[in-house]
């Protein structure tokens, strides 16, 4: 077993749980976050026999109360030991059709996405700066590329990308490295939760509106369905995120599955208007 610690957020489902598994299975306990204790008890059990290094943590990265108990509970876990690294992973997916979000949608995705990342981080600094321990924040694809009706997702996820960056300089002359894993689809549970959110957004929209972007909400369907049936397996990234936080020289970031690489190869060559010229026929033909 290694010395130190690591903290996941967001470990119910998906990538967070994958993570959390993963780790655990290679003899580094986790604290994993988790919602509710239901969920903390699922994880144990599929943690079979690595379950003694698995230890649910309760968290709400959006509530200052949850963070500060959160933090509190993990230095009396580590009781001295070091805090090898937090995988800020917790994180939802808003969209829409931006001319008529209301200030709501993209207040609930900052919350979890953005101000989740910056507060949990700023809880457990100490913790990390003591350890020379390692921040890896989930970011995505879409941290570096935006497409048309998710403006929420990809504004919280290019801050994130910013403030990985500004941390990773701020504190790496104390020994701590900060990385962004940023996938491209993967299968989760994040894309059912997406499609809930475009029903309820149909519901909501004026007949006229409906009428308007008809083509835009069928691309976001069409989006939503397509990545959850050919997205990457959660652990291809929880691999990524071991190597950050445990390889001798981590990267500062780390592109996951063939889609990924693909868009950002072509975002890089092409010129702005052609590549967006060939998303917007993408989204005409979904
Ligand atoms: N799936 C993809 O294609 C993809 C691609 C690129 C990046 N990502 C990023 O990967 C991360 C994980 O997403 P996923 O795909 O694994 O989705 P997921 O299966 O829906 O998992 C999201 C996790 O975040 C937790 N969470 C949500 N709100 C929270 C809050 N306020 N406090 C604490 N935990 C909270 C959820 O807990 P509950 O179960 O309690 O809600 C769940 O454990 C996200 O940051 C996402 O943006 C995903």
């Amino acid at each position: 077993m290694t010395t130190g610690w690591v903290v996941v957020t967001g470990a119910s489902t998906g990538i967070g749980r994958a993570c959390a598994l993963r780790l655990a299975a290679r003899g580094i306990p986790v604290l994993a976050g988790v919602r509710s204790d239901g969920d903390g008890q699922r994880l144990l059990e599929a943690a079979g026999e690595a379950k003694d290094c698995l230890v649910p943590l309760r968290l709400d990265v959006t509530d200052a109360t949850s963070i500060a108990q959160a933090a509190t509970e993990v230095a009396e876990r580590l009781d001295g030991a070091p805090l090898l690294g937090l995988v800020n992973n917790a994180g939802i997916a808003l969209g829409g059709l931006q001319e008529f979000m209301p200030h709501a949608v993209w207040q609930r995705q900052f919350d979890v996405n953005v101000f989740g990342v910056i507060n949990t981080t700023r809880a457990l600094l100490p913790l990390l700066l003591a350890a020379k321990g390692r921040v890896v924040n989930i970011s995505s694809v879409g941290g570096i590329i935006a497409s048309p009706f998710m403006g929420p997702y990809h504004a919280s996820k290019f801050a994130v990308e910013a403030i990985t960056a500004g941390l990773r300089m701020e504190l790496r002359p104390f020994g701590v490295w900060a990385a962004c894993v940023e996938p491209g689809a993967v299968k989760t549970e994040i894309w059912r939760k997406a499609d809930t959110l475009i029903d309820e957004l149909k519901r909501e929209l004026s007949p006229e509106a409906l009428q308007r972007y008809r083509a835009g909400l069928a691309a976001m369907e069409h989006f939503t369905a397509d990545a959850a049936k050919r997205g990457v397996s959660p652990d291809a990234v929880a691999k990524r995120v071991e190597h950050a936080l445990l390889a001798p020289r981590p990267r500062a970031r780390y592109l996951v599955g063939t889609d990924a690489h693909l868009m950002v190869l072509f975002h890089w060559l092409l010129p702005t208007r052609w590549f967006e010229a060939i998303v917007a026929k993408l989204t005409a033909r979904a």
